[in-house]
């Protein structure tokens, strides 16, 4: 009958009855790794050193890897080509268009890639030679004889992969690299055409009436009877077009008379009326507050204050120029027009820099 109350068993006794020496050692646990000690001396003393083991694939095993890899190659080379296929014939219009546009342009770059990392892989798997090399654990920074000895296993492996013996493999990764690299160009083309000098005009033109924004109502100067008053308008037509108003918006701002005072464009003004960029020309925020005692508009994200009776010229801030003066005039019915577009850019200030000759004020031409 065994004794519930012996010591552990898994404790080895001496033939005395005592823990002997050797028995002193750590317990092991199952699946944890050997004291450093061990594993020394397992390296050191046990294991003879390895060799490496060196397996070639060669024979009709090795062809069949070889038309494997190409042909994947080739699968990426060919969906490249449909890439651009479908990005040249399925162009973006409707809803159903753009989604099979997409759709399209997803799958065929995903089995370029694909396939060209499959065939990699394969290539790995099927055609190099299999190397078994043991490592012992050494310092981090390798010396002169481990770098050349890197050189030299890295041409050894260039010779045994076969990439200059296997032309057909060669050949198509490098084809099917070429075209991978160059499909993605072609969707620079959405980048659209340069601006060239779109930028530097608005949708203001001779004889274009100024709606108020809102209404959309054409307006005359007896209208805007009250001084003091600040009106935001639009060119007549391109009310409800953002990427017009982004630039063409703009203010107009009613002065009693004798208020005005250079160097605001006087022949630019219908009745004390003057229309000046809504666009401020720090960074491009819309002018939003209007001062009337002091005649002060004010620019709400970093505070640029323009004297709006002085030309908007710049009083305070970050803004380096003046807002730019637009051209009224009257038409035969009575409503107010621009009789020209601004004569220089609205908007942040880097035209300045930009070559256009442009110095910075409003400039009648
Ligand atoms: S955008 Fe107007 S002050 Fe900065």
């Amino acid at each position: 009958m065994s004794d519930m109350t012996e010591g552990p068993r898994d404790l080895p006794q001496g033939s005395d009855g005592e823990q002997d020496e050797g028995s002193r050692a750590p317990h092991r646990v199952i699946g944890t790794p050997p004291p450093a000690e061990a594993r020394t001396l397992l390296a050191s003393e046990q294991e003879p050193p390895q060799r490496p083991r060196i397996i070639v694939p060669t024979g009709p095993a090795a062809k069949r890897g070889e038309r494997l890899v190409a042909t994947f190659f080739l699968l990426s080379g060919l969906a490249s080509i449909g890439f651009v296929a479908s990005y040249v014939t399925l162009r973006p219009g409707s809803l159903v268009d753009t989604l099979r546009s997409n759709l399209t342009l997803g799958i065929a770059m995903s089995v370029a890639f694909g396939a060209i990392a499959i065939g990699a892989v394969l290539w790995l798997h099927l055609l190099m030679p299999k190397v078994e090399i043991p490592e012992d654990r050494h310092s981090i920074a390798s010396s002169p004889a481990e770098r050349a000895e890197f050189a030299d296993t890295f041409a050894e492996g260039a010779e045994r992969s076969g990439f200059v013996k296997r032309p057909l493999v060669r050949r198509s990764l490098l084809g099917a690299s070429v075209l991978l690299g160059v499909a993605p160009l072609v969707v620079l083309r959405d980048l659209g055409p340069l601006p060239e000098t779109k930028l530097r005009h608005t949708a203001w033109a001779r004889g274009r009436r100024l709606l108020v924004l809102g209404p959309n109502t054409p307006i005359r100067p007896a209208d805007f009877s009250s001084p003091g008053q600040m009106i935001t308008v639009a060119p007549e037509g391109f009310e409800d077009n953002q990427d017009a108003m982004a630039k063409a918006a703009t203010i107009i701002i009613k002065f009693r008379p004798g208020q005005l005072k250079p160097p605001t464009v006087m022949n630019w003004a219908v009745d004390n009326i003057v229309a000046y960029s809504k666009i401020c020309t720090h960074v491009g925020c819309p002018v939003a507050l209007y001062e009337q005692t002091t005649h002060r508009i004010l620019c709400p994200c970093h505070q640029s204050t323009f004297d709006a009776a002085r030309g908007a010229k710049v009083v305070f801030g970050p803004a380096p120029r003046a807002l730019p003066q637009l051209p009224l005039g009257v038409d035969s019915e009575g409503f107010l027009i621009s009789t020209n577009d601004y004569h220089v850019p609205v908007g942040p200030s880097f035209w300045e820099l930009g070559g256009s000759g442009f110095s910075g004020g409003n400039e009648q031409s």
